[in-house]
Protein backbone atom coordinates (compact mmCIF):
# COMPACT_ATOMS: atom_id res chain seq x y z
CA UNK A 1 0.00 0.00 0.00
CA UNK A 2 1.85 3.34 -1.02
CA UNK A 3 1.65 6.41 1.14
CA UNK A 4 -1.69 8.16 -0.16
CA UNK A 5 -3.46 4.71 0.22
CA UNK A 6 -6.17 5.55 2.97
CA UNK A 7 -5.05 3.72 5.87
CA UNK A 8 -7.32 0.61 7.22
CA UNK A 9 -8.91 2.58 9.83
CA UNK A 10 -10.87 0.69 12.63
CA UNK A 11 -13.03 -2.03 11.66
CA UNK A 12 -14.27 -4.95 13.45
CA UNK A 13 -12.87 -6.98 10.25
CA UNK A 14 -9.33 -5.54 10.77
CA UNK A 15 -9.65 -6.20 14.91
CA UNK A 16 -11.09 -9.21 14.32
CA UNK A 17 -8.77 -10.47 11.94
CA UNK A 18 -6.44 -10.41 14.78
CA UNK A 19 -8.13 -11.64 16.77
CA UNK A 20 -8.48 -14.67 15.02
CA UNK A 21 -4.66 -14.64 14.34
CA UNK A 22 -3.79 -14.81 17.79
CA UNK A 23 -6.63 -17.17 18.88
CA UNK A 24 -5.12 -19.60 15.67
CA UNK A 25 -1.77 -20.09 17.96
CA UNK A 26 0.17 -18.62 15.12
CA UNK A 27 0.56 -15.31 17.21
CA UNK A 28 3.03 -16.73 20.21
CA UNK A 29 5.95 -13.63 20.00
CA UNK A 30 4.11 -10.31 20.35
CA UNK A 31 6.39 -7.07 20.55
CA UNK A 32 4.56 -4.64 22.18
CA UNK A 33 6.17 -0.70 22.17
CA UNK A 34 4.40 1.60 23.89
CA UNK A 35 4.56 5.38 24.72
CA UNK A 36 2.67 8.00 27.11
CA UNK A 37 -0.63 8.00 25.59
CA UNK A 38 -1.29 4.56 27.56
CA UNK A 39 -1.00 6.46 31.01
CA UNK A 40 -2.55 9.96 29.88
CA UNK A 41 -6.03 7.73 31.12
CA UNK A 42 -4.04 7.24 34.69
CA UNK A 43 -3.91 10.76 34.57
CA UNK A 44 -0.31 11.48 33.65
CA UNK A 45 0.29 14.13 30.56
CA UNK A 46 1.80 12.40 27.66
CA UNK A 47 4.47 15.12 26.03
CA UNK A 48 3.28 16.30 22.76
CA UNK A 49 -0.47 16.14 22.74
CA UNK A 50 -1.48 19.44 21.60
CA UNK A 51 -2.29 21.91 24.60
CA UNK A 52 -3.21 18.90 27.35
CA UNK A 53 0.86 17.44 26.62
CA UNK A 54 3.70 18.26 29.08
CA UNK A 55 6.21 20.48 26.35
CA UNK A 56 2.87 22.35 26.04
CA UNK A 57 2.59 23.23 29.08
CA UNK A 58 6.51 23.48 30.69
CA UNK A 59 6.30 26.90 29.31
CA UNK A 60 5.85 28.42 33.32
CA UNK A 61 9.45 27.06 33.90
CA UNK A 62 10.97 29.76 31.41
CA UNK A 63 12.90 27.13 29.42
CA UNK A 64 15.08 27.84 26.01
CA UNK A 65 13.04 25.26 24.47
CA UNK A 66 10.13 22.10 26.42
CA UNK A 67 12.25 19.75 25.79
CA UNK A 68 15.36 21.38 27.81
CA UNK A 69 13.57 19.85 30.57
CA UNK A 70 15.19 16.56 29.79
CA UNK A 71 18.80 17.98 28.77
CA UNK A 72 21.55 16.81 30.70
CA UNK A 73 23.75 20.14 29.90
CA UNK A 74 20.54 22.18 30.73
CA UNK A 75 19.73 20.13 34.23
CA UNK A 76 23.24 20.47 35.15
CA UNK A 77 23.35 24.20 34.95
CA UNK A 78 19.38 24.54 36.30
CA UNK A 79 17.80 21.09 37.77
CA UNK A 80 14.82 23.11 39.24
CA UNK A 81 12.42 22.96 36.13
CA UNK A 82 13.22 19.24 36.10
CA UNK A 83 12.41 18.50 39.56
CA UNK A 84 9.31 20.91 38.94
CA UNK A 85 8.17 17.84 36.90
CA UNK A 86 9.48 15.02 38.88
CA UNK A 87 7.15 16.50 41.65
CA UNK A 88 4.15 16.10 39.32
CA UNK A 89 5.29 12.37 37.47
CA UNK A 90 6.54 10.31 40.43
CA UNK A 91 5.17 7.08 40.54
CA UNK A 92 2.80 6.46 43.43
CA UNK A 93 0.17 8.79 43.07
CA UNK A 94 -1.06 6.99 39.27
CA UNK A 95 -3.07 3.95 38.40
CA UNK A 96 -2.15 1.42 35.60
CA UNK A 97 -4.72 1.69 32.70
CA UNK A 98 -6.60 -1.12 30.61
CA UNK A 99 -4.03 -1.29 28.40
CA UNK A 100 -1.16 -2.05 30.63
CA UNK A 101 -3.69 -4.74 31.95
CA UNK A 102 -4.03 -5.86 28.62
CA UNK A 103 -0.54 -6.34 28.46
CA UNK A 104 -0.25 -8.09 31.46
CA UNK A 105 -3.03 -10.83 29.98
CA UNK A 106 -0.73 -11.11 26.78
CA UNK A 107 1.69 -12.19 29.00
CA UNK A 108 -0.23 -14.23 31.62
CA UNK A 109 -1.07 -16.26 28.71
CA UNK A 110 2.56 -16.89 27.50
CA UNK A 111 2.36 -14.84 23.95
CA UNK A 112 4.01 -11.67 25.35
CA UNK A 113 7.51 -11.85 23.56
CA UNK A 114 8.96 -8.71 24.98
CA UNK A 115 7.38 -5.22 26.33
CA UNK A 116 9.60 -2.01 25.10
CA UNK A 117 8.11 1.10 26.96
CA UNK A 118 9.03 4.67 26.56
CA UNK A 119 7.60 5.46 29.74
CA UNK A 120 9.29 6.40 33.06
CA UNK A 121 6.06 6.00 35.37
CA UNK A 122 6.33 2.48 36.17
CA UNK A 123 3.18 1.73 35.76
CA UNK A 124 4.01 -1.63 33.74
CA UNK A 125 5.48 -3.04 36.72
CA UNK A 126 2.37 -2.14 38.82
CA UNK A 127 0.06 -3.82 36.35
CA UNK A 128 1.67 -6.88 37.14
CA UNK A 129 3.38 -7.29 33.90
CA UNK A 130 6.90 -9.36 34.81
CA UNK A 131 10.11 -7.65 35.01
CA UNK A 132 11.72 -9.60 32.69
CA UNK A 133 9.40 -8.62 29.89
CA UNK A 134 9.84 -5.40 30.30
CA UNK A 135 12.46 -2.79 28.59
CA UNK A 136 11.72 0.39 30.34
CA UNK A 137 14.12 2.19 26.83
CA UNK A 138 14.16 5.59 28.63
CA UNK A 139 14.35 3.90 31.94
CA UNK A 140 12.30 5.49 34.78
CA UNK A 141 12.17 7.07 38.24
CA UNK A 142 13.10 3.48 39.75
CA UNK A 143 16.26 4.31 40.93
CA UNK A 144 18.48 7.33 41.06
CA UNK A 145 22.14 8.72 41.25
CA UNK A 146 24.83 11.28 41.56
CA UNK A 147 25.85 12.98 38.15
CA UNK A 148 29.15 13.78 39.60
CA UNK A 149 30.36 10.46 41.24
CA UNK A 150 27.81 8.10 40.47
CA UNK A 151 26.58 6.80 43.68
CA UNK A 152 23.72 5.72 44.07
CA UNK A 153 20.71 7.35 45.90
CA UNK A 154 18.78 6.48 48.58
CA UNK A 155 15.06 5.77 47.47
CA UNK A 156 13.33 7.05 50.23
CA UNK A 157 15.51 9.85 50.56
CA UNK A 158 14.79 10.99 47.11
CA UNK A 159 10.72 10.75 47.54
CA UNK A 160 11.47 13.14 50.36
CA UNK A 161 13.59 15.45 48.24
CA UNK A 162 10.75 15.22 45.16
CA UNK A 163 7.92 15.41 47.20
CA UNK A 164 9.28 18.58 48.85
CA UNK A 165 9.81 20.18 45.32
CA UNK A 166 13.54 20.30 46.11
CA UNK A 167 17.03 19.23 44.60
CA UNK A 168 18.70 16.52 46.08
CA UNK A 169 22.64 16.29 46.33
CA UNK A 170 25.27 13.64 46.78
CA UNK A 171 26.05 13.13 50.21
CA UNK A 172 29.03 11.13 49.27
CA UNK A 173 31.99 12.89 51.07
CA UNK A 174 33.20 16.17 49.15
CA UNK A 175 30.58 15.44 46.20
CA UNK A 176 27.69 17.23 46.32
CA UNK A 177 27.03 16.67 42.82
CA UNK A 178 23.51 16.73 41.67
CA UNK A 179 21.38 13.87 41.64
CA UNK A 180 19.43 12.54 39.02
CA UNK A 181 16.92 9.93 38.10
CA UNK A 182 17.96 7.35 36.17
CA UNK A 183 16.09 9.01 33.37
CA UNK A 184 17.36 8.62 30.15
CA UNK A 185 17.91 12.46 28.98
CA UNK A 186 18.08 13.41 25.47
CA UNK A 187 21.41 13.21 25.10
CA UNK A 188 22.26 9.99 26.95
CA UNK A 189 22.77 6.52 25.97
CA UNK A 190 19.98 4.07 26.12
CA UNK A 191 19.91 1.46 28.46
CA UNK A 192 22.25 -1.70 27.48
CA UNK A 193 19.30 -3.64 27.75
CA UNK A 194 17.30 -1.92 24.80
CA UNK A 195 20.29 -2.59 22.42
CA UNK A 196 20.79 -6.27 23.73
CA UNK A 197 17.30 -7.05 23.44
CA UNK A 198 16.59 -5.19 19.96
CA UNK A 199 16.42 -8.65 18.34
CA UNK A 200 13.22 -9.53 20.19
CA UNK A 201 11.79 -7.07 17.46
CA UNK A 202 12.85 -9.05 14.72
CA UNK A 203 11.64 -11.90 16.01
CA UNK A 204 8.28 -10.74 16.56
CA UNK A 205 5.21 -12.70 14.71
CA UNK A 206 3.08 -9.47 16.17
CA UNK A 207 3.75 -6.20 16.59
CA UNK A 208 1.61 -3.89 19.16
CA UNK A 209 2.04 -0.49 19.07
CA UNK A 210 0.37 1.83 22.00
CA UNK A 211 -0.07 5.61 22.85
CA UNK A 212 3.20 6.89 21.04
CA UNK A 213 4.01 9.21 18.69
CA UNK A 214 6.98 7.46 17.74
CA UNK A 215 9.21 10.85 17.32
CA UNK A 216 11.86 9.63 19.09
CA UNK A 217 14.87 7.73 17.89
CA UNK A 218 16.07 5.11 18.39
CA UNK A 219 13.10 3.75 19.84
CA UNK A 220 10.82 4.86 17.07
CA UNK A 221 12.82 2.62 14.30
CA UNK A 222 11.52 -0.93 16.69
CA UNK A 223 8.40 -0.92 14.85
CA UNK A 224 10.28 -1.33 11.55
CA UNK A 225 12.37 -4.54 12.41
CA UNK A 226 10.11 -6.75 12.23
CA UNK A 227 10.03 -9.11 9.05
CA UNK A 228 7.40 -7.71 6.27
CA UNK A 229 4.48 -9.89 6.62
CA UNK A 230 4.11 -9.87 10.33
CA UNK A 231 1.06 -7.67 11.04
CA UNK A 232 1.63 -4.52 13.22
CA UNK A 233 -1.55 -2.92 15.22
CA UNK A 234 -1.40 1.17 15.81
CA UNK A 235 -3.52 1.37 19.14
CA UNK A 236 -3.19 5.43 18.54
CA UNK A 237 -5.18 8.62 18.52
CA UNK A 238 -3.52 9.73 15.60
CA UNK A 239 -1.88 7.89 12.59
CA UNK A 240 2.08 7.98 13.01
CA UNK A 241 5.06 7.14 12.50
CA UNK A 242 4.33 5.18 8.82
CA UNK A 243 2.29 2.74 10.60
CA UNK A 244 -0.61 2.02 8.02
CA UNK A 245 2.09 2.26 5.05
CA UNK A 246 1.86 -1.98 5.01
CA UNK A 247 -0.17 -4.70 3.93
CA UNK A 248 -0.27 -6.33 6.97
CA UNK A 249 -0.94 -2.88 9.17
CA UNK A 250 -3.95 -2.02 11.68
CA UNK A 251 -5.01 1.50 12.46
CA UNK A 252 -7.23 1.72 15.60
CA UNK A 253 -7.21 5.41 15.70
CA UNK A 254 -8.66 6.41 19.03
CA UNK A 255 -8.37 6.44 22.43
CA UNK A 256 -6.26 3.07 23.25
CA UNK A 257 -7.95 1.86 26.17
CA UNK A 258 -11.44 1.85 23.78
CA UNK A 259 -9.43 0.04 21.34
CA UNK A 260 -7.49 -2.66 23.63
CA UNK A 261 -11.08 -3.16 25.22
CA UNK A 262 -12.70 -4.04 21.29
CA UNK A 263 -9.87 -6.28 20.88
CA UNK A 264 -10.38 -8.08 24.41
CA UNK A 265 -13.85 -8.61 23.22
CA UNK A 266 -12.96 -10.26 19.95
CA UNK A 267 -10.46 -12.68 22.03
CA UNK A 268 -13.12 -13.16 24.49
CA UNK A 269 -10.74 -11.95 26.69
CA UNK A 270 -13.11 -8.82 27.71
CA UNK A 271 -14.13 -10.12 31.51
CA UNK A 272 -10.87 -11.13 32.43
CA UNK A 273 -9.18 -7.98 31.35
CA UNK A 274 -11.76 -5.83 33.55
CA UNK A 275 -11.46 -8.21 36.40
CA UNK A 276 -8.07 -7.99 36.39
CA UNK A 277 -7.84 -4.21 36.37
CA UNK A 278 -10.32 -3.86 39.30
CA UNK A 279 -8.51 -6.01 41.21
CA UNK A 280 -5.61 -4.25 40.89
N1 LIG B 1 -5.20 6.87 23.50
C1 LIG B 1 -4.48 6.72 22.36
N2 LIG B 1 -3.47 7.55 22.02
C2 LIG B 1 -3.18 8.55 22.87
C3 LIG B 1 -3.89 8.77 24.08
C4 LIG B 1 -4.93 7.87 24.38
N3 LIG B 1 -5.66 7.98 25.50
N4 LIG B 1 -3.36 9.88 24.69
C5 LIG B 1 -2.36 10.32 23.89
N5 LIG B 1 -2.25 9.54 22.80
C6 LIG B 1 -1.28 9.61 21.70
C7 LIG B 1 -1.00 11.01 21.22
O1 LIG B 1 -1.91 11.36 20.18
C8 LIG B 1 0.43 10.86 20.69
O2 LIG B 1 0.43 10.37 19.35
O3 LIG B 1 -0.07 9.13 22.23
C9 LIG B 1 1.02 9.78 21.59
C10 LIG B 1 1.93 10.36 22.68
O4 LIG B 1 3.06 10.90 22.05
P1 LIG B 1 4.13 11.70 22.92
O5 LIG B 1 3.42 12.68 23.79
O6 LIG B 1 5.18 12.20 21.95
O7 LIG B 1 4.76 10.61 23.88
P2 LIG B 1 5.85 9.53 23.50
O8 LIG B 1 5.65 9.03 22.11
O9 LIG B 1 5.84 8.53 24.59
O10 LIG B 1 7.22 10.41 23.58
C11 LIG B 1 8.42 9.70 23.35
O11 LIG B 1 9.70 11.67 23.93
O12 LIG B 1 9.89 13.39 25.41
C12 LIG B 1 10.43 12.20 25.04
O13 LIG B 1 11.57 10.65 26.34
C13 LIG B 1 10.31 11.23 26.18
O14 LIG B 1 9.63 8.92 26.15
C14 LIG B 1 9.31 10.21 25.66
C15 LIG B 1 9.53 10.28 24.17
Amino acid sequence: IDEDTPPKTLSSRTLSSVAKYILSGRARRIVVMTGAGISTAAGIPDFRSPDTGLYANLASLDLPEPEAVFDLGFFKLNPRPFYVLAKELYPGNYHPTVSHVFVRLLAEKGLLHQLFTQNIDCLEREAGIPGEKIIEAHGSFASQRCIECKAEFDAAKMREFVSRGEVPRCEEEGCGGLVKPDIVFFGEQLPKAFFDRKDMAEEADLVLVMGTSLQVHPFAGLVNLAEERVPRVLFNLERVGGMGSQADDVLVLGDCDEGVRKLADELGWREELEEKWRKL
